[in-house]
């Protein structure tokens, strides 16, 4: 089992340039199933989720390439309906490709992507939407068996909650859907107008996205297209941590400020001096790092489920007492107990994490509970004394691509081993 080791308590500068957004890349993939043509999608992350991705579409009679950052699909050969179950668990958000097939072939089995490690993921409204769109869903054992036996119909449907997958799903099926369906509470997260923008490249007729109705008028079908995937927000906010954490000054290219102005006050209000320009973001930390008012995760634009242990990592180590709270997920904590191991004081109840602040962290072995989770231990070990050994990285490598060669380039010490 591979592990990530970090010497820490070096300051980190320099330039890196930002990957790809993980949260992206995923819906845009299911969405080449659609398209029929060749699609060629750059800015492409090298991440575990993305050759899970690529498995998938090959498993489903897809032709797939990649080369560096760039990744093609041909998805003219399509001749399956049915992804393996070996396959939906290696990736819970897998569940975002059934829409997809759906739309494409008129049926689809995948088994249902059960709870995970941030507590329950129910999928009930991506299965509900689906529905309303004219698919027939039994459950059977784990599987899911859907069939569209009159074709998919545009429809309304008004989301209870703001669901990004549920939101991506409804896009891919209603793209080839006959008619117009229109979604009403849909999810305004940036990562959704990507995968829009990407389906319109290929002759949808998709517009609403970023506001919370979407309406997507039905074509007959999609062709090849070229898309760029936006650069990774929570990717940005890990550097952004690491600088601050190491009284750093770093400069983050190939970024959109523009998504993450509820993350970059957070940072400014921590003491940290952040200037942006459209695509960069540098960021210096003089001064000690400070408390910071209540952060409460909620949809976008507000601040992201996603950042949150990142941030909590840092805010661990400023100066008095931070609340936090989660509003997304139910269990999203489990990553306190190995940054503990490091130092950390948290304690947390329910939704609610309360973090004092230590002067320092020392080193010590842990654990990736989570992704995000994951990539907290990362941030917290780059300001420990001595080396921390950070295990269970098949977390990390699912959404950071070369995390370790990023540290590296801004002078930090971090290496992994087989
Ligand atoms: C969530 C994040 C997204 C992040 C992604 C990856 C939010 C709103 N979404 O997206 O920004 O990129 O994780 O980590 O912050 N829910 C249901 N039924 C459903 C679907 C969702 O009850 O069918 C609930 C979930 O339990 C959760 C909330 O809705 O409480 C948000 O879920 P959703 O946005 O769908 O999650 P992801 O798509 O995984």
């Amino acid at each position: 089992m591979s592990k990530i080791l970090i010497e820490g308590n070096k300051r980190l500068s320099g330039e890196i340039r930002l990957q790809g957004a993980k949260n992206s890349v995923l819906p845009v993939l299911a969405g080449t199933i659609l398209c029929g043509g060749e699609c060629e999608i750059h800015n492409c992350p090298n991440l575990s989720d993305v050759n899970t991705s690529l498995k998938i579409l090959s498993h489903l009679g897809c032709y797939c390439t990649k080369d560096g950052e760039v990744v093609t699909v041909n998805s003219n050969g399509i001749n399956s309906f049915e992804i393996p179950d070996s396959l939906m668990r290696e990736m819970r958000s897998s569940i975002v490709f059934l829409g997809a097939i759906v739309a494409r072939m008129g049926k689809a089995v995948i088994s249902s992507p059960g709870g995970c490690e941030l507590g329950p993921r129910p999928i009930d409204l991506h299965l509900s939407s689906l529905e309303k769109l004219g698919v027939i869903i039994k459950e059977d054992h784990g599987f899911l068996y859907c069939e569209a036996p009159n074709g998919l119909k545009g429809t309304e449907i008004h989301l209870s909650f703001p669901s990004v997958g549920a939101t991506e799903n409804i896009i891919l099926a209603a793209a080839l859907a006959r008619g117009t369906t229109v979604i009403h509470n849909a999810a305004k997260e940036p990562e959704v107008s990507d995968l829009a923008d990407f389906l319109n490249s290929a002759g949808a007729k998709i517009c609403g996205c970023g506001s919370d109705t979407i309406e997507i008028h039905g074509v007959k079908s999609l062709h090849g297209a070229k898309h760029s995937i936006i650069p990774d927000r929570i990717a940005a906010v890990t550097y952004m941590a690491a600088s601050a954490v190491t009284g750093g000054d770093i400069i983050i290219k190939n970024a959109m400020p523009s998504h993450l102005m509820s993350v970059l006050s957070v940072f400014k209000e921590a003491g940290c001096n952040v200037t942006a320009d459209a695509r960069s973001i540098r960021i210096k930390r003089d001064g000690e790092l400070l408390r910071v008012p209540t952060i409460r995760t909620l949809v976008y634009p507000a601040f992201p489920t996603d950042a949150g242990p990142i941030v909590i990592a840092m805010l661990s180590l400023a100066q008095g007492t931070t609340v936090f709270v989660e509003n997304i997920f139910e269990n999203r904590y489990k990553y306190t107990e190995e940054l503990k191991r490091l130092g950390a004081k948290i304690k947390t109840e329910g939704k609610v994490a309360v973090v004092e602040g230590v002067k320092k962290f020392s080193a010590a072995c842990c654990e990736c509970t989570d992704l995000r989770g994951g990539a907290a231990l990362v941030v917290a070990a780059l300001a420990t004394e001595g080396v921390t050994e950070i295990s269970k990285i098949e977390h990390i490598l699912r959404g950071y691509d070369d995390i370790t060669g990023n540290i590296n380039i801004l002078g930090g010490k971090a290496w992994i081993e087989h």
